[in-house]
């Protein structure tokens, strides 16, 4: 069972007269969820070039400037409307993957979420406990009503993950993505503020 995860900075800044949040260090048991860095560079060039990974998030790179250049449109600050975070290894302090906001909309309080971990992590509940946090922080810091993500039909490993969290699935997004020549099937899943503050915690419960 998750527990002793805390919001280690959650202040709020104003920025130009627009409320803005500070990208978080969150933290869980097992993880640091933290901003991304320049450090952070060759891990994600590794990361996103590794088949596993870029198969179902769509991202790929050439070259490290390339890797620049996506991490910049990630850690803007003016009208941020998408941040993406690393997942740190408490006890090892390697980073092992990463957790996304993107498509926030402060009018309609949504957002969609991304997320992957390298391959040799898989299996350890370290995604679930990651997005946890993360989408805690979502409605209780971002105020959203509604998060949502897409996954391929064929990623069974993600649908678990979603399930386990509580979303629920609305439907297929026939040919929505594009990469590599090829279109993608994606579902579309999605929870609503509600239904978080009811869920309990019965996701993880029989795996503890
Ligand atoms: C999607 C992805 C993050 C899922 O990773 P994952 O490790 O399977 O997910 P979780 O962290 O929820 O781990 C769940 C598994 O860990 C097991 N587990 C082991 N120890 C555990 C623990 N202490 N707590 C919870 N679960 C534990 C669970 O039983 C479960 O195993 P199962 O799938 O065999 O039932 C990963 O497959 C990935 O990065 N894929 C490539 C990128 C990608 O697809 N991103 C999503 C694009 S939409």
């Amino acid at each position: 069972m998750i527990s002793g995860y805390k919001f280690l900075e959650t202040k709020t800044e104003q920025l130009s007269g627009i409320k803005m949040i500070t990208i978080p260090t969150l933290k869980t048991t097992r993880l640091i969820i933290r901003p991304l860095n320049e450090k952070d560079i060759d891990f994600l060039f590794n990361h996103y070039n590794q088949e596993e990974i870029s198969r179902y998030t769509l991202i790929s790179f050439n070259s490290i400037d390339e890797v620049k250049a996506f991490l910049g449109q990630y850690t803007a600050k003016s009208d941020m409307r998408k941040f993406k975070e690393g997942i740190e290894l408490r006890s090892t302090q390697q980073l092992i993957g990463t957790v996304t906001f993107l498509n926030w909309s402060k009018k309609d309080r949504c957002a969609e979420i991304g997320y992957d971990l390298s391959k040799e992590y898989w299996g350890k509940g370290f995604m679930y406990e990651a997005l946890e946090v993360f989408i805690r922080f979502g409605f209780e810091v971002m105020n959203l009503n509604r998060i949502e993500a897409t996954t391929n039909v064929r990623n069974e490993r993600s649908r678990k993950v979603l399930t386990r969290l509580g979303f629920i699935q609305e439907g297929i997004l026939r040919q929505k993505y594009r990469f590599r020549g090829k279109f993608s099937d994606e579902i579309i899943f999605s929870i609503l503020r509600e239904e978080w503050e009811t869920r309990g915690i019965q996701g993880m419960q029989d795996k503890s």
